[in-house]
């Protein structure tokens, strides 16, 4: 068994990270407008300025990604063009740039789906407090709303928050992220409280004012566990290990349970109440509603994951990566396992249908004297990776992959450095050039995964 004759291959990106900020274009500003401009902040300087240009070149883009055969795209609203502050007054030229984006995929014939937060806070927004400012939660559902009321009658697929693991850990705890800052233990749970309650608003809002039934998830990101050997022991120590919380205070925000239970279970985990209790605000059955209001999908970033076993003294513990573990330009240690193990896990534990929201890598990637760019290392690991997920799709309800991304982009506090496209871009002259991955990824597609 392999991947469903209606598995959905696609590819992802960002807003900020491919779009452009063009200021004729009535966009408001967001904390990484803001973010990139002070020196030091971002590798070489580098901004979001231009980044792909994609706001001009969205329809090369999607033809380019019709011949690759993609058959999803996943992208994200830069809330402040819709909304340049955050909320009141719309900025209809932003709302006509995404309006000619989805018709220009569906003419394609490429399923749009929209995430509605991957990290663009309105730089208005966070003046008033921004996450720390349980107002959030209604602005939040009202650009939803606004989003819902003018996309949906085309867009059927939403994920409202992108990764919120980063935006409060490298955005507010050790500040390597817009908007740079070290804030007190107690604020992140507070915005981590109000970012999972302002999720819960946005997806009432999308069900009621959607114009067509919608199928809504969610996008959070960790890295997986995955078992030594195969057996029983091993795989409880995995399981074990994966739902469980930190107790590094800095890096709280680094795990599964406390962003995913309380969306899908109704409740925050009984291990992490008791570790971070001295943060924690006040937490309402109200709140929990609101967050647990239901979804239909569950998606996940996965990149890579840790190898446990159970221990002699019956904890899991992380198997230690042997010298010369494979690893890729960004030092991410190549783990494929992981994408079978971490969907099956939280498919078992969440029991939702499965959508693999990003997944990739950089490689460093340039222009070979023939005028290609031979990126072997990534077709080796996606090669890898994806015959993984090929086994989990053959047990669980697996129904998507979006591969991070289609083209090399603005890589946050790491700027253009890092390339983890399929399409090479060439940020002089904005030319993109297909790596040899875009080709064998197309493969992948025709032949549904056939050829793993
Ligand atoms: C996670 C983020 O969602 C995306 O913005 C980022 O570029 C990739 N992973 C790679 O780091």
């Amino acid at each position: 068994m392999g991947f469903s004759k209606n598995f959905v291959w696609g590819v992802a990106t960002s807003t900020y990270q491919i779009e452009g900020t063009a200021s004729d274009s009535g966009k408001g500003m967001n904390i990484w407008d803001i973010y990139t401009k002070e020196p030091g902040n971002v590798f070489e300087g580098h901004t979001g300025e231009i980044a792909c240009d994609h706001y001009h070149r969205f329809r090369e883009d999607i033809a380019v990604m019709k011949e690759m055969g993609i058959k999803a795209y996943r992208f994200s609203i830069d809330w402040s063009r819709v909304l340049p502050e955050g909320k009141g007054r719309i900025n209809e030229a932003g709302v006509k740039f995404y309006n000619n984006l989805i018709d220009a995929l569906i003419e394609a014939g490429i399923e749009p789906y929209i995430t509605l937060y991957h990290w663009e806070l309105p730089y208005e927004l966070y003046k008033r407090g921004g996450w720390m400012n349980p107002e959030m939660v209604r602005w939040f559902g009202d650009y939803a709303m606004l989003v819902a009321k003018r996309f949906s009658d085309r867009v059927k697929y939403f994920f409202t928050l992108n990764e919120p693991q980063c935006f409060v850990g490298l955005g507010f705890l050790t500040g390597e992220h817009a908007p740079g800052i070290k804030a007190p233990m107690r604020d992140t749970f507070e915005m981590a409280h109000n970012a999972l309650k302002a999720h819960g608003y946005a997806v009432q809002m999308l069900r009621q004012y959607g114009k067509q039934p919608l199928v809504i998830g969610y996008a959070p990101t960790c890295s997986m566990c995955y078992p030594e050997t195969e057996k029983p022991e091993d795989i409880e120590a995995a399981r074990k290990m994966l739902f469980s919380m930190q107790d590094d205070d800095r890096n709280w925000t680094w795990n599964v349970a406390w962003w995913s239970d309380p969306v899908l279970l109704g409740h925050y985990p009984e291990e992490g109440i008791k570790l971070y209790e001295k943060f924690l605000p006040k937490i309402t059955d109200e709140d929990m509603k609101l967050i647990s209001e239901p979804i239909d999908i569950y998606g996940q970033n996965i990149y890579n994951g840790k190898c446990i076993r159970m221990g002699t003294d019956g904890q899991p513990e992380i198997v230690e990566r042997y010298k010369g573990f494979p690893k890729t330009a960004l030092n991410w240690p190549v783990t494929p396992e992981c994408l079978y193990w971490g969907p099956k896990f939280l498919y078992e534990r969440y029991k939702k249908p499965i959508y693999i929201t990003e997944n990739g890598l950089s490689c460093h990637d340039k222009v070979s004297l023939d005028g290609k760019v031979h990126d072997s290392d990534r077709i080796d690991f996606l090669a890898r990776y994806l015959k993984e997920l090929k086994r989990a799709a053959g047990e669980i309800e697996l129904r998507g992959y979006f591969h991070w991304s289609l083209m090399d982009n603005f890589e946050w506090a790491r700027g253009y450095s890092e390339r983890f496209g399929l399409l090479f871009v060439d940020y002089q002259t904005q030319e993109r050039i297909w790596k040899d991955s875009a080709y064998w990824y197309r493969n992948v597609i025709l032949t549904n995964g056939e050829n793993l």
